[in-house]
């Protein structure tokens, strides 16, 4: 337990994380709620921890019986005769809270309520009071509102969901109950082993973060999957230390399913932009579809690729075109040297098979062809990673291709990423399980086999990132005197030229500009910076869409334009809005280039957040744009810019590209207001061969 400033109680996080090795290897277990009815989910829980085999004392609590499934009952947990490390609390909710304090008196450090009927329900403040308690007495709480946790390795099963999950390396933490249940049920079939199953239910204490941290240093699990609809505090979340490779399956990623997501589990889910500049600043890899997720969960057991090279050994013509699209698609680089390969595999196949990658062994190849295809693709060091597919025919048993992969893969150690795909019936779903079982990542569709490949070269290039430590840069004294001089006026927005005063001190590159109350003035200005062509802009508190009253005039080549054009503007501006009161002008240098955004706005969940694209009219019709949460280093705003569709056009596609120097300048440079502002638009940001110009530049307070 730690206190505030204030004596208030605070969850100590390192002290909750350290105490989930009680609820994962538990060397006592109280099981509140434990019923000698089958129907119970209390029974349910008992029969899990009893018949799976779990090696340490088990106490169920009841207070009408003795004993249930044989083994003896207590009438409460303070009557259990040892200290207890974890419990298990399956009460009807309005216990629950008793039941917790029992706990809390008997010392257990770890436990799970599987109760549902509290913040999911609108009972914010009973869920909190469990919060609280479990905060006071250090207790790693899990729940409320789950179906419990598998963790195999210690062979406890605190769950109500099926018995018997296969052993493996992945620990697969689940926000949705049921999809959890289902998918344990379904990695049973597919035989992929689980090191654990969390069912996080509200989320009232442990969530992802402390998940992930206590899994990074635990060496039964290798890989970490999520199912998630929404964080409940983004700040925290992007805290979270990664060390292992962690797959997200997010849903809630259209408006409709944000909404579902939101009345489902009673957690905001958010913009997905966002959580995709979450996970991809965290280094956590995607999943799209639930089959794509655990395919890359289980390709993250492989070994580390040593280089870009592919080869794909198929037995059909079409399996290998569609994977070798798959492969194009995802940048995964196929091997290419054709006259080596045609010397290394002709050997292996009869007249007619193909040498150019995919290497076809034909449909009449056998296991032969099989086995010594895989066996020089294992061998041959120019060979990094290998696809393997297969199609079912009458000739060869899909079985016999398994085993045939599965002992050449044993006999080299497993020393590359090997994934396979096989099509077809019943024998091809066992020859999947037999490579499921031996750690070989086996599917039924060709886009997972290659997406879980992918996931591996992603996960190498995230581990090769060079560290930076970052923190959200101070805000410069001159921005923070033009931000309190504005609030201090009552005013929400910065003027134009105040916006660039801000700026300007942060290091926001600026074009030549300028702020005239005359025509003189705005003539002196121009000459003395030599700031022709001039972009002439009204400045009023009053006028905020400038163009609609007149009040843009752009491309003012000279002293005597730039007077005439003074007293036109501020004839028809005076005319189409008679009420606003005129301060001058915002002068600023015409820029050719390349027209990007930046901005920065304030997410609920995340904090601040700075977007980048491209800019001008592409933003509302082509929406490409990508975001980073608040604070953020160089590397991460190089991988923001490389990231959005057109970055084609910012190498220098048929034109002269992008400044990214300045770019980068520009996107570390907002970040210094981020606390103190509510939004930031520079719309457009100009970048040529040059440099990057903020041509326009609103803030919002
Ligand atoms: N101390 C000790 N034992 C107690 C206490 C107590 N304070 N209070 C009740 N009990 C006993 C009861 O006597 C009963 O034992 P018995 O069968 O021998 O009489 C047992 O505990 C269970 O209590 P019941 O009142 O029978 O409650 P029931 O089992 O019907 O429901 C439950 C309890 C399962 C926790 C229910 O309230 C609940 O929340 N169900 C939903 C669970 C859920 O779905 N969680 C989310 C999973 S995620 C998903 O969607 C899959």
């Amino acid at each position: 337990m730690s206190l505030d400033a204030a004596g208030e109680v605070v969850a100590d996080v390192k002290v909750k994380i350290a105490n989930l090795k009680k609820v994962f290897n538990p060397k006592s277990v109280v099981v509140v709620g434990a019923s000698s009815e089958p129907a119970k989910v209390g029974y349910q829980v008992l029969n899990n921890i009893v018949k799976n085999g779990f090696k340490g004392k088990i106490y169920p609590v009841n207070k009408k019986s003795t004993e249930i499934l044989g083994v003896p009952c207590f009438p409460s947990v303070t009557a259990c005769p040892t200290d207890i490390d974890f419990a298990v609390i399956a009460v009807p909710a309005p216990m629950v809270e008793g039941v917790l304090k029992e706990c809390a008196a008997k010392n257990v450090k770890g436990a799970v309520i599987i109760t549902s009927g509290f913040s999911e329900i609108g009972k914010k403040k009973e869920e909190q009071a469990l919060k609280d308690l479990a905060d006071k007495h250090d207790i790693a709480l899990l729940g409320p509102n789950t179906f419990g946790f598998v963790y195999t390795p210690s062979n406890l099963n605190a769950s109500f969901g099926p018995q018997n999950v296969t052993a493996g390396k992945i620990a697969f933490i689940s926000q949705s109950g049921a999809l959890g249940i289902s998918l344990m049920g379904w990695t049973m079939m597919e035989k992929i082993g689980l090191a654990s199953v969390v069912s996080l239910g509200n989320k009232a204490d442990i969530g992802e973060k402390e998940l992930i941290e206590y899994f990074n240093d635990d060496p039964n699990v290798s890989v970490i999957l999520i199912y998630m609809e929404g964080i409940k505090d983004g700040r925290q979340f992007m805290t979270t230390k990664i060390k292992k490779p962690v797959v997200i399956l997010k849903s809630g990623t259209s408006t409709r399913g944000a909404q579902a997501a939101a009345s489902h589990t009673g957690s905001l889910s958010g913009s997905d932009k966002i959580y995709t500049a979450a996970f991809n600043q965290l280094g956590m890899l995607r999943g799209r579809t639930f089959t794509q997720a655990f395919a890359s969960a289980c390709a993250l057991s492989m070994p580390e690729p040593k280089g870009d090279d592919t080869l794909i050994i198929t037995n059909g013509g079409g399996i290998g075109v569609s994977a070798t699209d798959e492969c194009d698609n995802a940048g995964l680089k196929l091997f290419e040297d054709h006259v080596w390969l045609e010397e290394k595999f002709r050997p292996t196949m009869p007249e007619f098979g193909s040498t150019k990658n995919p290497i076809d062994v034909t449909g009449g190849g056998g296991r032969e062809g099989y086995q010594k295809a895989v066996r020089v693709a294992l061998a041959e060091d120019r060979i990094h990673s290998v696809i393997v597919l297969y199609c079912e025919t009458a000739v060869l048993d899909p079985v016999e291709v398994a085993r045939a992969v599965v002992d050449e893969y044993n006999a080299v150690k497993r020393n590359k990423p090997l994934v396979v795909t096989m099509v077809g019936g019943e024998r091809s779903r066992q020859a999947i399980q037999i490579l499921n079982e031996n750690q070989i990542p086996a599917m039924t569709e060709v886009r997972e086999a290659v997406a879980g490949l992918k996931s591996l070269y992603q996960w190498k290039e995230i581990c090769a990132r060079p560290k930076e430590k970052v923190k959200t840069p101070e805000a410069p004294a001159k921005a923070l005197e033009v931000i309190e001089r504005v609030r201090k006026e009552g005013r929400t927005f910065l003027l134009e030229h105040e916006s660039r005063e801000v700026f300007e001190a942060c290091g926001v590159p600026m074009p030549k500009w300028g702020f005239a109350t005359s025509a003189d003035e705005a003539v002196k200005i121009a000459e003395k910076t030599q700031m022709y062509p001039v972009a002439m802009k009204i400045t009023s508190v009053d006028i905020i869409h400038k163009s609609d009253v007149g009040g843009v005039i752009l491309n003012i080549k000279n002293a005597d334009e730039m007077r005439a054009k003074f007293d036109q503007m501020m004839e028809t501006v005076k005319k189409n809005a008679p009420n606003a009161k005129l301060l001058g002008v915002n002068l600023c240098q015409m820029v050719d280039g390349l027209q990007c955004i930046v901005g920065m706005n304030k997410d609920p969940q995340f904090g601040p957040a700075v977007m980048f694209g491209l800019g001008g009219i592409f933003v509302e019709v082509l929406k490409d744009v990508s975001f980073r949460i608040v604070p953020f280093g160089e590397g991460e705003a190089k991988r923001l810019i490389g990231e959005i569709k057109a970055k084609k056009l910012l190498d220098g596609y048929r034109g002269q590209g992008a400044h990214k120097e300045s770019i980068i300048k520009t996107l570390l440079a907002v970040q210094k207001i981020a606390e103190h502002v509510k939004e930031v638009d520079i719309n457009p940001l100009i970048t040529n061969k040059d440099g990057s110009f903020a041509v326009d530049a609103r803030i919002i307070i």
